[in-house]
């Protein structure tokens, strides 16, 4: 066969070779570059080679050459890797890989940290169904059917069977309020509980508001709970919650289920209460709403109202997480993007 032909067939089975392991590698290596090999002994013919074909079979040979080592280095690479690879398969006694931990989310973080204060003075957690009725969300908590502060917490209403548009009774709840109802209907006074949860709102989504968001309600009810009481356990939330520095104000304000009922606020922890662009100005932030539960509620619960009285409070996790961390779009704690969630590593 004339060299070129030789070469070009040579080129052909290079292509297609394979070795499963070292030793039918090393023959195939032995076969064709050794001293003796095919590949090398053509380089021998080469000197014969008249001279105006040189420059191109000389080409030729060396991109044969080429293309074979290439072709055995990256098969030795090949098993190599999967001989170290049976290797730790099979070797029991080595270092396992380290598992690469996650982080806990900061509203997790958040919501614990709630929690574990105010266990200190006695509460103890409850929970609650998300997909709730309208009894436990609106009716039992005072809300009248046609009420406008119905709307102020607009949800999302389940139909009873798909394609019937007709609202029904059966929601996700818009506030953990729901869980105070549940508790004092299957509990007796006194009742000291805490329920976090998430909660569901027709809104819009935006950096500040969300269709669900995480609150934790509270419920004390007990013979001569007065409103001296909540303010109490507030203040001592707050200080464990944002320092010992930390101001509380309440401010009147408006809940089916409170009388009286108040917003409360904290002296701006960015300025400390001189008053910044976080606080615009006031040096107060508003962090949760509360009062004493109304007697309607506690009739409703089957609570003898005469005898017993109680406070509730209410805040949302993702607003003392933004008082805490900063975290200014609320979009950021539902987008699951690691570089977020690592931030938390260390709190
Ligand atoms: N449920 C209220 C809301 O979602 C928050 C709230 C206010 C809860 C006052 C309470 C309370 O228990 O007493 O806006």
């Amino acid at each position: 066969m004339a060299l070129k032909e030789t070469i070009q067939s040579l080129l052909d089975q290079v292509d297609k070779m394979s070795a499963s392991n070292m030793e039918e590698l090393e023959a195939l290596r032995i076969k064709y570059l050794s001293k003796k090999g095919e590949i090398t002994s053509l380089f021998n013919e080469f000197r014969t080679v008249p001279s105006d074909q040189k420059r191109e079979l000389g080409q030729m040979l060396n991109q044969l050459r080429q293309e074979t080592e290439n072709r055995i280095n990256s098969m030795r690479e090949k098993i190599n890797d999967q001989m170290v690879n049976d290797q730790m398969v099979n070797d029991l006694t080595r270092t396992p890989d380290p598992i690469a931990l996650g982080t806990r989310h900061p509203l997790s973080l958040v919501r614990e940290e709630i929690v574990d204060i105010f266990s200190r003075i006695g509460f103890t957690v409850a929970e609650g169904p998300e997909v709730e009725d309208d009894r436990h969300v609106y009716g039992m908590l005072n809300f009248p059917p046609e009420h406008p502060a119905r709307d102020m917490q607009d949800t999302f209403f389940v139909e009873k069977e798909i394609g019937v548009q007709k609202p029904t009774d059966v929601l996700l709840r818009s506030h953990t309020s729901s869980v105070q109802t549940r508790v004092m209907t299957t509990q007796k006074p006194p009742i000291r509980v805490l329920c976090p949860g998430r909660v569901y709102r027709n809104e819009a989504v935006s950096a500040r508001a969300h269709c669900f968001f995480h609150q934790v309600e509270g419920l004390y009810i007990d013979k001569n709970v007065s409103y001296a009481d909540l303010r109490e356990a507030l203040l001592y939330f707050s200080k464990e919650m944002f320092g010992a520095d930390t101001k509380i104000r309440l401010r009147p304000s408006y809940f089916p289920f409170t009388e009286p009922s108040a917003e409360m606020d904290i002296s701006c922890n960015i300025c400390g209460g001189k008053g910044c662009s976080f606080c615009k100005g006031t040096g107060w932030v508003e962090i949760l709403g509360c009062g004493m539960v109304d007697p309607n509620v506690l009739e409703a619960c089957g609570i003898d109202s005469k005898v017993y009285s109680g406070y509730a409070f209410g805040m949302g996790v993702e607003r003392i997480t933004n008082l805490k961390y900063r975290v200014k779009d609320l979009r950021l704690f539902s987008e699951n993007d690691v570089r977020f969630l690592r931030q938390f590593v260390s709190c």
